[in-house]
């Protein structure tokens, strides 16, 4: 684990191959384990593998392409019926995220976070037909990766992050 977290990189060039259902129940099994306040689980979820859909999805946003490649798409919601304390479903929302990216990379697949497409949320909304308590959260696109993965985009060093050690 401790290998996979720096290891996984943004994946945004896929294979034309299917990804198994069993695959994509594991990386929705990872994301259902994320820890949540309370453990109030507001993540709700739809999975997309209609072409005329992801079309669809794919014109909501500038990242269109990378939409239309991916042989699944992850519509990730907050449900405010579930909800509790924003601040913290969101946490908990970004940790359930997380841990599907992390699923995503140890069953040999690749995925990305797409968030521009947030800008067209409620447009997203309607298309996926989700209960209008959900608030669309973030996509991830998923496949099997196409080529060699990306070149680290490298972070900053942890004497930048750490402002006090007391
Ligand atoms: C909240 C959020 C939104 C993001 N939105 C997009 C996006 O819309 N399009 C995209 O290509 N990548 C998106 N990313 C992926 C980031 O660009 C990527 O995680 C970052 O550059 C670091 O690269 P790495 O994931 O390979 O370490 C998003 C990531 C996060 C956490």
């Amino acid at each position: 684990m401790i290998d996979a977290i720096p290891g996984r990189r943004s994946i945004r060039r896929f294979a034309q191959k299917a990804v198994p259902d069993e695959l994509v129940d594991r990386i929705l099994d990872a994301g259902r384990w994320a820890p949540s306040g309370l453990n109030n689980q507001p993540w709700r979820f739809a999975v997309i593998r209609d072409k005329a859909v992801k079309e669809k999805l794919a014109s909501l946003t500038r990242y269109g392409s990378i939409i239309r490649s991916a042989d699944v798409i992850l519509a990730v919601f907050l449900d405010q019926d579930a909800g509790y304390d924003r601040t913290k479903d969101l946490q908990a929302i970004g940790a359930c995220i997380q841990n599907m990216l992390l699923a995503i990379h140890d069953s040999g697949l690749g995925g990305v976070w797409l968030g521009e497409i947030l800008k067209n949320g409620r447009e997203v909304g309607s298309l996926l037909k989700a209960p209008a308590s959900c608030e669309f959260m973030a996509a991830i696109a998923l496949g099997y990766p196409q080529g060699k993965a990306p070149e680290s985009p490298g972070r900053k060093s942890i004497v930048e992050l750490v402002f006090s050690r007391i």
